[in-house]
């Protein structure tokens, strides 16, 4: 039976070009979407643009273009941001798109004929920055302007005809749904905040606007346009060809197993999301992650806060995947992280270039010139390789379910751990001093190069050119990765050809050290 896996990051503004925030969503998402992959998942990876809404209508205004040309020019360097970032994703959806636009309007049909939509009048605060609605309490004044308090967005009053959706009517099942599924939002304190906030109450939600026009038209009102957030969030759904629920896509990864976000977008996603799909009878997606921010000094990367880090200027003076390895092990899961070249350079010098090529490099040449550039025979493996060996086979299902809890901060410890421990086992068991022993010396060359193929197959989700220019040792290919032969202690065959590899990483010289 094939077993789906659906991952999806949010879908990016395409107000400015994208910054390291935006890199880290879609980063983390691939590892996961890689992750699954290499565990023999079918796994649909969707990313893409969020384009309508007065946000992007002003900043079209202000570059002086017209709003969709303004779009399809940011909205293409997300795209080759994807590529640059060696993503693996499935599918980019714009909601430009007719594919779209067709389903949020076939949303919004279900959701009347279910009769949660009404007209009405929004009288209150909008934060164009956030594309969000505010009341009173969520409101502060600084320096004379009244801004979002969570955000330190500026808001404006909205006095308008507008469409609702019931929101209100859905406070107790949510509330119910958040019982019966513990794991549906995590972190666990992000849950805990989504389950205060709907408990203080839920109060209807607009979702149209009638005093700007870039959007998707709400049916039988070309008047109004639909709510920006309702119209996004569809995107999950409309990449499968909903309203087609017969459609081959959407049969097999509806519902998604995780939609990760930042956690400045949880309301949106572990309310509002589950309670439109309530009310349109859909299924619910199996988790929301809300993962923490890159913060530049103190503050929450942004464009309107001036303090954005462009992860191209970095990939082009370190390369990617040192950055997608310092993402990942050095941003704590969960939490919010801050990006220093300074740890970005000891990340490469001494677990990239010292414990990872180096290991690499070692028992290829090792092994090159003492073992006829061959996997050799291992005669019998003792208690030390055992040991080491049983690191990985001992724990597979333990780190499968580490992945399915999306702890993350557990694979990367334990991949540096491993690291750690399999050049002590090498230095420990001395394979240069076992020349008059060469059972023993056939031995610990191929545990060590073992452990190498398991440790470059573990790593493939985080640093993948690497990895697969790791396994070139043993002309392994990207299709060959496996994670469930991290098991085998005897995958590699003896006999077979050793290969050279350029070096994997080359050290960071510091000045100021
Ligand atoms: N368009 C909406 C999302 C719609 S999803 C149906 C949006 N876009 S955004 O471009 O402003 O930000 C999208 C995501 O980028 C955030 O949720 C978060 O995942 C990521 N980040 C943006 N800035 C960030 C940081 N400074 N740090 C980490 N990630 C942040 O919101």
């Amino acid at each position: 039976m094939t077993k789906n896996f659906y991952i999806t990051t949010p879908i990016y503004y395409p107000s400015a070009k994208p910054h390291m925030g935006h890199a880290y969503s879609s980063i983390i998402a691939d590892f996961f979407a890689r992750f699954k992959k290499i565990d023999g998942y079918d796994v649909n990876f969707l990313t893409g643009t969020d384009e309508h809404g007065l946000k992007i209508q002003r900043a079209a205004e202000k570059a002086g273009l017209e709003t969709l040309k303004f779009c399809d020019d940011i909205s293409e360097t997300f795209r080759n941001l994807s590529k640059t970032l060696n993503l693996t994703n499935t599918d980019f959806i714009r909601t430009t798109e007719e594919r779209h636009k067709k389903s949020v309007q076939n949303l919004w049909k279900e959701l009347l004929q279910n009769d949660d939509i009404y007209l009405s009048k929004y009288s209150g605060w909008y934060s164009v920055s956030d594309e969000a609605f505010y009341n009173d309490e969520e409101i502060e004044e600084l320096d004379g302007n009244k801004i979002s308090k969570s955000s330190k967005s500026p808001v404006e009053w909205l006095d308008e005809e507008s469409y609702f959706f019931k929101l209100s009517k859905w406070e107790k099942p949510l509330l119910n749904y958040y019982e019966n599924n513990p794991d549906f939002i995590a972190p666990k304190a992000r849950r805990n905040e989504v389950i205060s906030f709907v408990k203080r109450g839920l109060k209807d939600l607009s979702i149209s606007r009638k005093s700007f026009s870039w959007g998707i038209q709400v049916p039988n009102n070309d008047e109004h346009v639909i709510y920006v957030w309702l119209d996004a969030l569809t995107n999950y759904i409309s990449a499968l060809n909903y309203p087609d629920k017969d459609d081959a896509l959407y049969k097999k990864f509806w519902p998604a197993n995780i939609h990760l976000i930042g956690k400045d977008i949880l309301r949106f996603h572990a309310i509002y999301w589950p309670a439109f799909l309530l009310a349109a009878k859909l299924p619910l997606p199996k988790k929301i992650y809300g993962h923490g921010w890159i913060l530049s000094g103190e503050e929450k990367m942004s464009k309107s806060k001036g303090n954005i880090l462009d992860p191209i200027e970095i990939i082009n003076q370190y390369g990617l995947d040192p950055l997608r390895y310092y993402l990942i092990k050095e941003v704590s899961f969960g939490n919010d992280g801050n990006i220093s070249q300074k740890r970005l350079e000891d990340c490469i010098n001494s677990d990239l270039a010292n414990n990872f090529g180096n290991l690499c490099q070692r028992v290829t040449t090792f092994a090159l010139s003492n073992c006829e550039g061959k996997i050799p025979n291992p005669i019998e493996f003792n208690s030390d390789d055992l040991k080491i060996l049983n690191k990985f086979s001992g724990n597979l299902n333990y780190i499968r379910n580490k992945i399915d809890e999306l702890d993350l901060n557990f694979y990367i410890e334990f991949i540096v751990n491993s690291l750690f421990e399999s050049n002590k086992y090498f230095n420990d068991q001395e394979p240069w001093k076992k020349k008059d022993d060469i059972k023993r010396l056939n031995t610990i060359v191929y545990t060590t190069l073992e452990i190498v193929r398991k440790i470059s197959f573990m790593l493939y989700p985080i640093i993948p050119q690497s990895s697969l220019n790791a396994l070139k040792i043993f002309s392994i290919n990207e299709d060959q990765i496996d994670f469930s032969s991290i098991n085998d202690h005897n995958y590699l065959k003896s006999g077979d050809r050793i290969n050279k590899i350029d070096i994997l990483f080359k050290k960071i010289e510091k000045k100021n050290d």
